[in-house]
């Protein structure tokens, strides 16, 4: 169905539809998924039970998708044609509701087949494959279950997975891909002025080594003190390198691309002043919104970090460069499939040209931390280690156990931080992140 023949019957959406359309819309079109989602929202009236059930299905089914593909491949007798793209996300969507979600399996099996038959095309013909391949599923749950789970690196893309083995070892990247499947926590960043531990009760949340407090998902914006400002959504990983600054209270602190704000407001609430660079105007509407919420101040300019230049002197730089995004994965399970090799490549050039500008403003005994939300190793320890053969003025500071509450497997043999999913994965995991701090020598 196209959108102009939903004008035409002047329908809206129901749940699964919308779920079914905007996973081909990401899957297919490669299109960001929180701008497919949006849209396909707005032409589906769905109230807000419907739009959870909507948010966990696709989450669940693109953080799965690779190994519910190869599932799926087994249960066909001959492949699927290339055109049946409805029917494919239909069985997918499918199938995450019967064996991940647990959905009543009728309208899991009976709304899927109606969504297939009232296709208009070739393709309602495979509403009885649907139907036969859905009840197969009801009735081999628990075996196709441990099945879909036995080979976590299927839901990777095998360029992914064969760069984590080459750079960490097979059982690493595979406790990776274990850790990515599961749905992560809340994790909270709270102004340092205020009583962690009484928030840590009043949010039902535990406080983690590094201080960030971690409870269970939910509507943040329900959540007592989001609405008066007092914290930010934020993983425990993402949470470090603007720690990794040290004492910042009275310095001028120049923060490269800067939104949605995060680290802007850590900046900013540790009592430094902040310039906060990002290219993107879009996401720096997010970054005012954030810092009107929490009352913490930033210079905020829309422009291009490579070639930025603050209007006074910095003191030190926090730069969390635009990267492939592999760490947070388990928040964002569209960007494995929308992302390619080649991206990589490409991140790793434009991150090194950022890194060379932002160096240059840096004041002779700054510091500057660099870090990104990729396990990449060309974006993080490889990006470095080239960046320190260029520039002779530069010099790592390494990052100990002390600043990280404990966790010394954070914690790379050259001093840097390097965090895996797979870390504290029986308490929530992390994302995964990389930092390298560095000074300017004379
Ligand atoms: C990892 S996100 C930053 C997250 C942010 N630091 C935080 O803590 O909330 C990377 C950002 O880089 C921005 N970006 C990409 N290329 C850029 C460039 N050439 N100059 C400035 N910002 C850029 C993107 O718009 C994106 O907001």
């Amino acid at each position: 169905m196209t959108s102009s023949e939903n004008k035409k019957h002047n329908r809206t959406l129901s749940a699964r539809e919308t779920a079914v359309r905007t996973f081909m819309a990401v899957t297919l079109k490669k299109r960001p998924f929180d701008v497919a989602l949006d849209d396909m929202a707005s032409k589906a009236n769905l109230d807000a039970r419907d739009r959870a059930f909507v948010l966990n299905l696709l989450m669940l089914s693109l953080r799965r998708y690779g190994s519910l593909k190869a599932l799926l491949g087994s249960l066909l007798s001959s492949s699927l044609p290339k055109n049946a793209t409805w029917t494919e996300a239909a069985l997918i969507t499918g199938l995450t509701q019967i064996l991940l979600m647990r959905t009543a399996d009728h309208a899991a099996v009976n709304e899927t087949v109606t969504l297939i038959k009232n296709l208009p095309g070739k393709e309602k013909g495979f509403s009885g494959l649907v139907n036969a391949i859905l009840r197969r599923a009801v009735r081999e749950q628990e075996k196709l279950l441990t099945k879909l789970n036995r080979t976590p690196e299927k839901d990777l893309p095998k360029w992914l997975f064969d760069s984590w083995s080459k750079a960490y070892g097979k059982k690493t990247a595979v406790g990776i891909a274990e850790a990515l499947r599961d749905t992560p926590p809340l994790d909270i960043s709270l102004k340092p002025e205020e009583d962690k531990q009484a928030w840590a009760e009043t949010l039902e949340a535990e406080i983690l080594p590094t201080g960030s407090l971690r409870r269970t998902i939910s509507d943040v914006t329900a959540l007592e003190g989001y609405g008066a400002g007092v914290w930010w959504v934020q993983d425990m990983a993402a949470a470090i390198p603007a720690k990794l600054l040290g004492d910042i209270s009275g310095k001028h602190v120049l923060d490269l691309c800067a939104a949605p704000g995060g680290k802007t407001m850590q900046v900013a609430a540790a009592g430094a002043r902040v310039t906060s660079v990002d290219r993107s105007k879009n996401r720096l509407k997010r970054l005012d919104a954030n810092l009107s919420r929490t009352g913490l101040k930033a210079e905020v300019h829309a422009a291009d970090a490579s070639t930025f230049t603050p209007g006074t002197p910095v003191d030190h730089i926090l730069l969390d460069a635009p990267c492939s995004a592999t760490g947070t994965l388990r928040r964002n399970p569209d960007v494995i499939w929308t992302k390619a090799p080649e991206d990589v490549a490409k991140l790793a050039a434009l991150q090194s040209r950022i890194l060379d500008h932002a160096f240059e403003m840096l004041p002779v005994g700054g510091t500057m931390v660099y870090c990104v939300c990729s396990i990449e190793d060309s974006e993080g320890k490889g990006q470095i280690a080239q960046f320190l053969e260029r520039t002779k003025q530069a010099e790592r500071t390494a990052i100990t156990k002390d600043e990280l509450g404990g966790l010394d497997e954070l914690i790379t043999p050259d001093g840097d931080l390097l965090c895996f999913p797979s870390i504290m994965a029986d308490k929530g995991g992390m994302d995964g992140f990389y930092a390298a701090r560095i000074r300017k020598l004379k």
